[in-house]
This record gives C-alpha cells, structure tokens and sequence, in this order.
C-alpha cells in the first residue's frame, strides 16, 4: 500500500515535519488545488529535482477581488490527495486561512516589474500583491531549494522569479511548459466552469497564439498579425481582455523579432469564464 503524504495544517506542525527534510534537497509545488495533468507535471518535474517534494494547497483570498471566483472555486481535497499519493509526493501544505493569514495580518508584498507590465494586472489589479504576498510566505515557511512554476501563468512566473531573486529568498524558481488538452486548450482549473458550447470554442485561443507565432517568425508585422488575431478571437465569441507580443523576459511592448525573444499572452472571457494562454515566437 502507498503512503498517504502528511497532510500539514499549521505553521508548527510543517516546521516539525520539515526539519528532517533539511538534509536532502526540498522541491516546492505551490498550488490552489483542484489539481489537473499540469500541476501533476509539475511534481513530477519536482522529483527530479530533489529528493523530498511537498505541495502546497491553498485557495489564497488575497489574489481573488471581491467579484471573483474564490467561493465558488473548485475544492477537490480527497482527489487532490490520491493522485499526491500515487505521485509519492512526501508532504502537502494545506493550511488553514487562519494559519496563513491570523487575525491582525498586515502585512503586502508589492511586485513592480513584470507585476505592472499591462496584462494581467490591468484586469485583476488586486492579483499580483496576492500572490506576491503568498508566495513569499510558502518559501518563508517550506524554505524549499526549488520551487516550480507552470509557463501556463507566464506573468506570475516571471514576477516570482524576480522577488525570489529580489528578496534573496534562496529559491531556485523553475518554469514548467503547459500542458494542454489534445486539442490545444491549456489545462486549468477553471476549464470545468465551461458548457460544452464554450469548451467547443476555447482551444481558438491557442490556435490564434500557434499562428500569430508562425506568421510572426515568417516576417508579418507583429501589430498587423495581433490584430488579424485579436478579431479572430472576438468572431468566435469571446470578450478579449488582451492579445500582446511582448517581451519574453521583461514583458515590455516589443516592436519587431530583432528585439525578442517574443512572447504571446491572451486573456478572454468566454460566458463567465476567464481564460489566459501564451507561447513562445
Ligand atoms: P494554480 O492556478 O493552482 O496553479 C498552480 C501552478 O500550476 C502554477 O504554477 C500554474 O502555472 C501551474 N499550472 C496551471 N495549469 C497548468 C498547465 N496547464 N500546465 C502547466 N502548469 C500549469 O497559480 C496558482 O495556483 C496560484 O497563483 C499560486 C501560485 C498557488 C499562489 O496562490
């Protein structure tokens, strides 16, 4: 019979269970739960790296606005735990909200950089502090040697990068490729808030990203080929929060392939449904 791994509740009790991991290599998986294939990539990229992995679950108010989804995000702990079972992950992290936040909490940190680069912050301006905030806390508390990061929430992955670096955190940060569905569709969490009609659509944003990349590495001008996207994406249904090439690193506007590497990042609501996606030129 395989293990189930320790399930921690309190600060106290994840600084008794991480002592002994000390001595080896301590890989971190930060998660919200409703774990999917790409979170499971993610720790299985984690072993590889280090000889004791702990996941992280925790639906974090603090990166939800008030008119977001954090009730009614999905909670699917029993599930969660079996496949962290069958993966052998060592220990998940899943402290209550009193535990991450008690009574009296005061405390933000605030990105800049990456964190006010125009995408994801123009929409959801409450959402990076959150994570900055939370993040910082988990390496605080698991002090792990690497944590890893899915390219999936590609502005997030470049924002913690930078404040682990920033803050001397001593957290190797690595980025994971997405994992999509067979038809393209980035696997999500929030992919299951779908009708069938809207996830017939969904994989356009990935089809868009493909061969906006493709035409942009052929030499078409990049605004011409956002915008031919852009209305693409609007013709199949979707609200656009943003089609943008930018700069892979900074994600500063970028004019033309001699100044890349490029990244694509979209943003779009299908019904109430928020999706995000982005590949490399
Ligand atoms: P969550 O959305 O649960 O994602 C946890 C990690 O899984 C993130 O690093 C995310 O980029 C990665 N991930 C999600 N979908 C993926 C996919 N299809 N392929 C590869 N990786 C994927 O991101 C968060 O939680 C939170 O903001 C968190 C960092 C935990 C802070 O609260």
């Amino acid at each position: 019979m395989t293990n189930r791994p320790q399930v921690l509740r309190t600060v106290a009790a994840l600084r008794r269970a991480m002592a002994p991991y000390r001595k080896a290599d301590i890989a971190l998986v930060p998660t919200m739960g409703a774990l999917h294939a790409g979170h499971l990539k993610l720790v299985t990229e984690a072993k590889k790296r280090a000889r004791r992995v702990v996941v992280s679950i925790f639906v974090n108010p603090t990166q939800f606005a008030p008119t977001e989804d954090f009730g009614s995000y999905p909670r699917t702990l029993e599930a969660d735990m079996k496949a962290l079972t069958a993966l052998k992950v060592d220990a998940v992290w899943a402290p209550t909200a009193a535990a991450m936040y008690p009574e009296g909490f005061a405390t933000r940190v605030a990105p800049e950089g990456a964190a006010l680069a125009g995408l994801e912050d123009k929409f959801r301006p409450h959402f990076f502090g959150g994570v900055a905030t939370v993040v910082t806390k988990l390496f605080t508390q698991v002090q792990p040697d690497f944590a890893l990061f899915g390219q999936k929430d590609y502005q997030q992955l470049c924002v913690v990068t930078q404040m682990a670096s920033d803050l001397d955190l001593g957290v190797k940060v690595v980025g994971i490729p997405t994992v999509r569905e067979k038809d393209g569709l980035a696997m999500s969490s929030r992919n299951v808030y779908l009708s069938e009609a809207e996830r017939a659509v969904a994989p356009t944003l990935y089809r868009v990203l493909k061969a906006s990349a493709q035409r942009i590495k052929r030499g078409e001008p990049i605004e011409m080929v956002m915008e031919e996207g852009a209305g693409e994406i609007r013709h199949a249904g979707f609200a656009l929060d943003y089609l943008e090439a930018r700069h892979a690193l900074s994600l500063k506007p970028i004019a033309s392939v001699k100044d890349g590497p490029i990244r694509l990042l979209v943003a779009a609501k299908i019904g109430k449904t928020r999706l995000i996606d982005n590949l490399g030129v």
